[in-house]
């Protein structure tokens, strides 16, 4: 099985021309790692031309946020369906930089469904945004994964891809455990499990938060995920190269 690196570029770069220049290295970098399926999230500005003059088949598209109605009076919002006929193939939600704005638990159940709807595979960021002893970061999870995951139908629950983003370690240098990570992966499991039996064992977890060259091939090989989401360092072309070459060694 392929394993699948998400570069979400946030908000960045400030051009059009840097992004093309980022998104061609990014594109070289692909070439060379058959084995690993990339999909860039670039700010939603950019991705039209990005997509629409990519013409190979290693990266896909994904919005960083999209809204769940199809059209409407909805100011400065754009819809999933606009996302499809633009490039994207993927929406993430629940971002935790998105929850910080504003987004809730509600929103995460909307945009889910409504992309599966239209054939899009969400992502669906969960993650805790600091953690004590006392273990309580199992119950936001959980919480924030079946609200996001409520309305998919059982039949759909393969389709949903979940992105564990521990909020305290995003952004640095220092990523979770890998085995901190594999507790985790256990968790999620069990809690999808728990709604939808046997078939909730096939639902996609990645890790984000921190990801580099430097530690992705540890957490791959025992974190218990199937690659991750990666931030700051899918904005770096010279690191960015180096992670996916460190992951192809490791396949
Ligand atoms: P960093 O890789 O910059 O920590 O960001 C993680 C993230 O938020 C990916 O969505």
């Amino acid at each position: 099985m392929k394993s699948i690196v998400v570069a979400n570029w946030k908000m960045n770069p400030p051009t059009f021309r840097e992004a093309k220049k980022l998104f061609d290295a990014t594109k070289k970098a692909a070439e060379r790692c058959r084995d690993i399926s990339l999909i860039i999230a670039p700010p939603a500005i950019y991705l039209h031309e990005l997509s629409a003059n990519y013409k190979g088949k290693r990266i896909s598209f994904a919005v960083q946020n999209a809204h769940s109605e199809e059209s409407g009076a909805q100011t400065g919002e754009i819809s999933i369906a606009q996302a499809r006929d633009a490039g994207a193939g993927y929406v993430l939600v629940g971002h935790s930089e998105r929850r910080a704005v504003g987004e809730t638990n509600d929103d995460t159940r909307k945009k889910v469904a409504a992309a599966l709807s239209l054939k899009m595979t969400p992502v669906l960021c969960i993650g805790e945004t600091s953690r004590s002893s006392s273990g309580e970061h199992f119950s936001i999870i959980a919480e924030q994964l079946l609200a996001g995951i409520r309305d998919v139908p059982p039949a759909k629950i393969s389709k949903v891809i979940i992105a564990y983003e521990p909020v305290w370690a995003i952004g640095g240098e220092t990523t979770m455990s890998p085995r901190d990570m594999h507790t985790m992966a256990i968790f999620i499991r069990k809690t999808v499990v728990g709604v939808y039996g046997d078939v909730g064992h096939k639902v996609t977890i990645l890790y984000g938060a921190s990801v580099g060259e430097q530690n992705a091939t540890a957490m791959m090989r025992d974190g218990d995920v199937r690659g991750f989401i990666v931030g700051h360092v899918s904005t770096n072309a010279e690191r960015f190269t180096a992670l996916l070459q460190a992951l192809k060694k490791e396949s």
